[in-house]
């Protein structure tokens, strides 16, 4: 009888256990899954309510954006200033093209961000020709928060 109870004991405890162990991870899920919830459904950013036919096309441009900032880097860091000047006005400067694209959105908040990031990324350009390494980097890291500024503001 004795070594009944001590075995129903045994059972207990690790049924127990079993049951704190499963209640911890499910609760370690749960603010896993409100962690990620936070980030889809607390977005404030102001909708452009782009039209479909503008969409794929905006985000092609931005994609650009990126690659040019890669190759400006990439320049840089092989010394080749005079190239990631070049890259800085025709890629992200404000050339006829950009100037026309700013101008077909509605929001002026909007429009007047992009003007600025892109005349921040001539005056980018600007520096990049100096070829001096520590005013380029001060160009380039105020032309990235122009994205950041307006990626924190805008969704399409
Ligand atoms: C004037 C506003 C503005 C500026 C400046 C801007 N972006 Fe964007 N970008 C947007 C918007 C709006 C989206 C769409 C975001 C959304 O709907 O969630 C976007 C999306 C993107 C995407 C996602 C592309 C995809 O295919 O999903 C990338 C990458 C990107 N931007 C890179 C950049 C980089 C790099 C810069 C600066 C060199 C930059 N952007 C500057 C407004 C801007």
């Amino acid at each position: 009888m004795k070594r009944v109870m001590t075995l129903f004991g045994v059972v207990c405890t690790l049924g127990i256990s079993i049951a704190v162990y499963a209640k911890d991870k499910a609760d370690g899920m749960e603010s896993m899954m409100q962690h990620h919830q936070m980030g889809s459904t607390t977005d404030h950013r102001t909708s452009l309510h782009l039209p479909e036919q503008m969409k794929a096309r905006q985000l092609a441009n931005m994609r650009s954006h990126l690659d040019a900032v890669r190759n400006i880097i990439g320049l840089m860091a092989s010394g080749k200033f005079d190239a990631a000047s070049d890259t800085a006005h025709q890629k992200l400067g404000l050339t006829p093209e950009m100037k026309k694209m700013c101008n077909m959105f509605e929001n002026d908040d909007f429009r007047s961000m992009g003007l600025a990031f892109h005349k921040s990324a001539d005056k980018l350009g600007d520096e990049l020709k100096t070829g001096d390494m520590k005013r380029s980097l001060a160009a380039l890291h105020n032309t990235v928060s122009s994205c950041v500024q307006c990626h924190a503001t805008f969704r399409q």
